[in-house]
């Protein structure tokens, strides 16, 4: 499979849809899945009081190659320009091979919290001493034990908190091709009665953890200075490169900076994980919380190579699956897994990392020179051209004149539409 579309974005949508059909060879129910995205009936057992349902577009970004295997990836986002920029960093990071991936294993932290502990510290000694009775038990519930999962480890803090020092338990499990989050939270249920006894406190929370860093994706590439160049301004592909570091320096100086950095690495990844039905409040709350651990700052890095490439990097935290949940059960985001093809969730985890990084890439190179307005505006300038009722035949034109014109407004819009239908 060939992720370079030439043209792609040119093309009108069923030709879009017909030709990742043919490209990941999905049947009709699959493209009718990613078409639809699935029915009423559907949403109403998924979620709680529901009335309807609400339309996100379902794109899919070009050019990725991952571990050497070219990519298609799905994203579902309202946000224009985002899919662009993936696939733009995508293809910068492939004249140089692509991107290279890596994630640290499957293991979540699930947390059990003791509180009003006479000794706290001597409490933490009896969890560790009865480790082995605490993960035996955990791994009684059967949950992930069959798939050569489960819990690995056992350890324990003291926490010092406002209301006082707190003994806090955390299960390590090997979640293997789950989110986890179901089996981790059922483990920690079920040991809370022997966590109370060693601490001999109150057991209160028994939850697992977001802050997922023994799950961490890490992705990394590759940009000559010459694939930098841009037509639009003067910039040498050397002086883009010198300035993406500074702007990913600015980042790792000012948390201000360092927080729109981040949500540039996060339109990538939440776009993905929405189209494969992953939980990216899950995957947000990881990322800023690890961004934060020693102050807050970027997920990624820019370096010159001693090539004088940029060498692009990112680390964070992903809490994926390919098992479960939304991912198995909605038919769009399985028809989206079917695009992406990948055979475990740590080979997800990757795609998710290199995402991030090719979304962040693009919005620094951007930044730096022509600025993100001009490809936004051209973006929006559609949206506007039909809100103002352009028939389809003429959205394209209206709004290349509002681009042109520099006034991407809906009066503006409404004037074109109305002097090109006359
Ligand atoms: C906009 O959604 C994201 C950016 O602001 C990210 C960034 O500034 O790096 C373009």
């Amino acid at each position: 499979m060939d992720s370079r579309i030439p043209g792609f974005y040119d093309e009108d949508r069923e030709t879009r849809t017909a030709t990742v059909a043919e490209r990941c060879g999905l049947a009709d129910d699959a493209v009718e899945a990613l078409e639809t995205g699935g029915d009423v009936e559907l949403a109403d057992r998924l979620s709680e009081n529901v009335v309807g349902r609400i339309g996100y577009p379902l794109s899919v970004a070009t050019n990725f190659v991952v571990d050497g295997a070219d990519v298609l990836v799905p994203m579902a986002i309202e946000e224009s320009s985002v899919v662009a920029a993936a696939s733009h960093g995508a293809k910068l990071a492939r004249e140089a091979g692509g991107f290279e991936t890596d994630v640290s294993g499957p293991y979540m932290l699930g947390q059990i919290q003791a509180v009003d502990v006479a000794d706290p510290h001597a409490a933490r000694g009896r969890v560790l001493d009865a480790r082995e009775d605490v993960r035996a038990l955990a791994n009684d519930q059967g949950v992930l034990v069959s798939h050569g999962g489960g819990c690995d480890d056992v350890t324990a803090r003291v926490v010092d908190t406002p209301t006082g020092e707190q003994v806090v338990v955390h299960l390590v499990v090997d979640v293997c091709d789950a989110m986890g989050a179901n089996a981790v939270n059922t483990m920690t249920e079920a040991v809370a009665p022997l966590v109370e006894d060693l601490t001999g406190g109150e057991v209160s929370l028994r939850v697992l953890s977001n802050l997922a860093d023994r799950r961490l994706a890490r992705a990394r590439c590759r940009v000559a200075p010459a694939d930098l160049d841009h037509d639009e301004t003067d910039r040498s592909g050397e002086q883009v490169r010198d300035h993406i570091v500074d702007a990913w320096a600015f980042a790792a100086g000012d948390p201000y900076r360092a927080a729109t950095h981040n949500k540039g690495v996060m339109n990538g990844v939440d776009a993905v994980a929405l189209a494969t039905g992953n939980d990216w409040r899950a995957i947000e709350a990881g990322a800023h919380a690890y961004a934060a651990r020693d102050g807050y700052g970027p997920l990624s890095t820019f370096e010159v190579d001693a090539d004088g490439y940029l060498s692009c990097s990112i680390e964070l935290p992903m809490q994926v699956g390919t098992v479960g949940g939304t991912t198995s059960s909605h038919p769009t985001a399985s028809a989206a897994m079917e695009v992406l093809d990948v055979e475990s969730a740590d080979d997800l985890a990757g795609v998710f990392a290199a995402v991030g990084l090719a979304e962040n890439l693009a919005s620094l190179r951007a930044l730096v020179s022509e600025g993100i307005q001009t490809g936004h505006m051209k973006l929006h300038a559609k949206n506007v051209a039909a809100q103002a009722g352009a028939p389809d035949d003429l959205v394209d034109e209206v709004a290349a004149r509002l681009v042109a014109e520099e006034d991407v407004r809906a009066g503006r819009a409404r004037d074109l539409v109305e002097e090109l239908t006359e």
